[in-house]
């Protein structure tokens, strides 16, 4: 088969299972790479019976023969990075140097970045974004405004410490002035950032360079998308996003590769849909029904331990995303949690042609349903597209028809076999 670079995105708020996904199609790569967010991000990968949440390590890091890279395009909490490495140590996964590249571009979270974080959602009040405090927007913002520390930066003792040092008294003047609290000293950092930075420095390498060499000598690339759609900066329901470019899109300027060498983009989707932190939510579920389903399909967020809200599938919303990313085909999953349900709602548009173009216009929208039978039968078992129940394909069909893409991957369980391959993916 021809090498085939493929982006896998979130086409709702995020949690949709897209480490699941990439997991699966891994192997089939021979470099997984990760394009924007951080530690924002969870990753809940069950592999023989184990759960494993990753943060920032891309989901391909289980199989031993795949390179692993954080591209230009993440920002790396090195602290958070190494624990990860740690982790997976422990469960007899040490990973090598050779194994996960990380970007020289890549941007660094400081600790200020965290604290800043945390004490501008406080002062926001019931404004809050409802972020998940990691210190990624404070630290987006240094790279936008050109300050930011870079990798290849953070690695250099003499460098890094010039250039926090010279950072510094800014953050201060916020971290005390604005939000009264305790200012931090370049030494209190240095002692935190040195050590981190002397286990890290192998791992970091000019990582575009990498993938150009494989996609040049025919190797696959599959890129990983963190966050979803409607969390992106600018397609996003705006203020109530992340602080990066999370469609397709980024793919490439977050790592160096060009848009002539992508050749497929899978959107993962929920067969219905959660979001956690604030901003608008059409198909919200009444409180009663939200319970149930938060109960049965584990809604809670694997990053903050958050509650997710949850809702019908909104067909609105997957349209728009399928074509913001130019979603060649659907992973749709957590299927097997909608089983048992007598009916189904799918909310097929807004009403007054309300388009989800931003957190206003969501705000706004009045979702129009439309009620399909459900059906009765434990899916979890089932891998092939013929033993589904009749109104379990329907359903599929529906949501197919209704977004404008295939659903080629349907996901019936956390596991790594859970799944039914509807073509040859
Ligand atoms: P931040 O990315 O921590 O700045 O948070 C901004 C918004 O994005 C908040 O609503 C978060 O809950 C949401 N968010 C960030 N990362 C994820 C994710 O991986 N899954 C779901 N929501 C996320």
């Amino acid at each position: 088969m021809a090498a085939k670079n493929r982006v896998v995105v979130g086409l709702q708020w995020g949690d949709e299972g897209k480490g699941k996904i990439v997991d699966l199609l891994a192997r089939q790569a021979s470099i997984v790479a990760r394009f924007q967010g951080g530690n924002n991000a969870g990753h809940t990968l069950v592999v023989d019976g184990k759960t494993l949440v990753l943060h920032l390590v891309p989901s391909g890091i289980l199989h031993a023969n795949i390179t692993c890279a954080i591209g230009n395009g993440v920002v790396v909490d090195p602290e958070v990075l190494l624990k990860e490495l740690d982790a997976l140590a422990d469960r007899g996964h040490t990973i090598h140097p050779k194994q996960l590249l990380v970007a020289e571009g890549a941007h660094v979270i400081l600790p200020f970045h965290r604290q800043l974080d945390g004490a501008r959602e406080a002062s926001l009040g019931d404004q809050k974004i409802g972020t998940t405090g990691r210190g990624i927007g404070p630290t987006y913002e240094d790279k936008i405004a050109r300050r930011g520390l870079r990798m290849s930066i953070f690695v250099d003792d003499e460098r890094r410490r010039n250039h926090i040092a010279a950072l510094l008294p800014e953050k201060n003047r916020q971290i005390e002035n604005w939000y009264g609290q305790a200012p931090l000293t370049i030494d209190e950092i240095e002692a935190w950032a040195k050590p981190l930075a002397a286990r890290l420095a192998p791992y970091v390498t000019d990582t575009p360079a990498v993938l150009h060499q494989a996609t040049q000598a025919g190797q696959s690339i599959l890129f990983e998308g963190a966050q979803g759609t409607f969390l992106d900066v600018d397609h996003g329901t705006y203020p109530y996003v992340t602080s990066s470019n999370t469609i397709a899109g980024a793919a490439c300027a977050g790592t160096g590769v060009g848009p002539t060498q992508i050749h497929q983009v899978i959107g993962v989707t929920k067969a219905y849909t959660t979001r956690v932190g604030a901003g608008p939510f059409p198909s919200a579920m009444t409180e009663e029904e939200e319970a149930k389903l938060r109960k049965i399909g584990g809604e809670f967020g694997a990053t903050t331990g958050r509650p997710r809200r949850c809702g019908w599938f909104d067909a609105a919303l997957v349209r728009r995303a399928v074509l913001l990313n130019g979603a060649t085909d659907l992973a749709l999953t957590k299927l097997d949690i909608l089983s048992g349900y007598p009916a189904l709602q799918i909310c097929t548009h807004y009403a007054d042609g309300c388009a989800p173009t931003s957190a206003e216009a969501l705000a706004k929208a009045l979702p129009v349903y439309e009620t399909v039978p459900g059906w009765t039968e434990d899916i979890s078992g089932v891998r092939t597209w013929a033993d589904l129940p009749i109104n379990c394909q329907r359903y599929v069909q529906r949501i197919e028809a209704l977004v404008g893409a295939p659903a080629t991957l349907l996901s019936v369980g956390p596991g790594r076999d859970e799944v039914i391959h509807r073509s040859v993916l």
